[in-house]
């Protein structure tokens, strides 16, 4: 008889190495960030991402946290390529990791925070391939680096969605605040979810979410949902230690079950469909137009 992660495994490897059964009406390119780092980004992409792919869901994960990529880290694994290998005329569908879970990854290297140092026919060869990632994926994670010092804010305002991880601890909550006023102060927030991590209990939990909820209503004028929440477990640790991911290592502890509530909560949480913007060609041509000097037009270059 097959145990619960044998068939767990064997589910996400077929969501995972045949994306091409059938068709996918339209991506969401959601952004994951943080105020304060070590809120649990990463461990949050990667198992959010198996527990959607286990609910028929195909999504990728970005790690564009250069420098500091973790998603690797967690899944066991070391990418054998990075988005910039498609400027050296490599496929993307080669560029693209499958972890042993199933889990497609793609590693940034230095080609988000570097595009606006890359020449336009760069630019256009990156776009291109990373378009065509809307065709097999159906929900695109990036996981982002902590706070406005990083590139987290530009890709962040060119996503589709924001899901902003907080922990119940005072100084997370108003580091995530300090980074919604930040973004809201440059006139373009999408729409923004909460995520509660390593709360005690759910009490904890919802009182953290609605705190952050009613400073960013009250005081940004900002409308964010509650996506969900995911507990304090040290079967996360353990998963972080072993390098396999919990959702796969420990399919039946608090966390684990935690992912699934909010992948349901996700499932109801539509993208406004009038601001749902093209997936991910309308993610890199907004981050271009933010980022290139004379607001989208051509250039020679994006550097400046
Ligand atoms: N729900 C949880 N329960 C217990 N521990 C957790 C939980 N979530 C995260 N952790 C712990 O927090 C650590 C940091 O998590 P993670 O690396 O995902 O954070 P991050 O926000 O991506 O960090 P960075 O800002 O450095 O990228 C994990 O290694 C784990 O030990
Ligand atoms: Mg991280």
């Amino acid at each position: 008889m097959k145990d619960q992660a044998s068939g767990l495994r064997e589910k996400m490897q077929f969501v995972g190495n045949h994306p091409e059964n059938g068709d996918i009406p339209g991506s969401r390119v959601i952004a994951v960030a943080s105020g304060k780092g070590g809120v649990g980004k990463s461990n949050f992409c990667v198992n959010f991402a198996l527990a959607l792919s286990n609910s028929g869901y195909r999504p990728i994960v970005i790690d564009t946290d250069v420098g500091f990529a973790n998603v690797e880290v967690l899944l066991g694994t070391s990418p054998a390529h990075t988005i910039l290998d498609v400027l050296n005329g490599m496929n993307i569908w080669e560029v693209i990791q499958h972890s042993p879970w199933g889990l497609s990854f793609l590693s940034a290297g230095q080609g988000l925070t570097d595009i606006h140092s890359l020449t336009n026919d760069d630019v256009e060869l990156l776009v291109a391939a990373l378009a065509k990632l809307q065709d097999r994926y159906d929900v695109i994670l990036l996981d982002s680096g902590a706070g406005m010092g990083s590139h987290a804010g530009r890709l962040v305002v060119a996503a589709d969605e924001l899901i902003m991880v907080t922990t119940p601890e005072p100084t997370s909550i108003t580091d995530a605040y300090a980074f919604l006023k930040m973004l809201a102060s440059r006139g373009v927030l999408p729409k923004t979810h909460l995520i509660v991590n390593r709360a005690h209990d759910i009490a904890d939990a919802r009182a953290t979410g609605v705190k952050l909820q009613m400073v960013t209503e009250r005081f940004l004028q900002l409308q964010t949902d509650i996506l969900g929440y995911i507990l304090e477990d040290d079967a996360v640790v353990r998963s972080v230690m072993r390098q396999q991911p919990l959702y796969y290592t420990f399919p039946n502890s608090r966390a684990s079950r935690c992912f699934n509530q909010v992948v349901k909560n996700f499932s109801s949480s539509k993208s406004n469909p009038a601001e749902n913007n093209q997936g991910l060609r309308g993610f890199f041509s907004r981050l271009l137009r933010r980022n290139s000097p004379s607001g989208g037009e051509s250039n020679s270059s994006y550097s400046g």
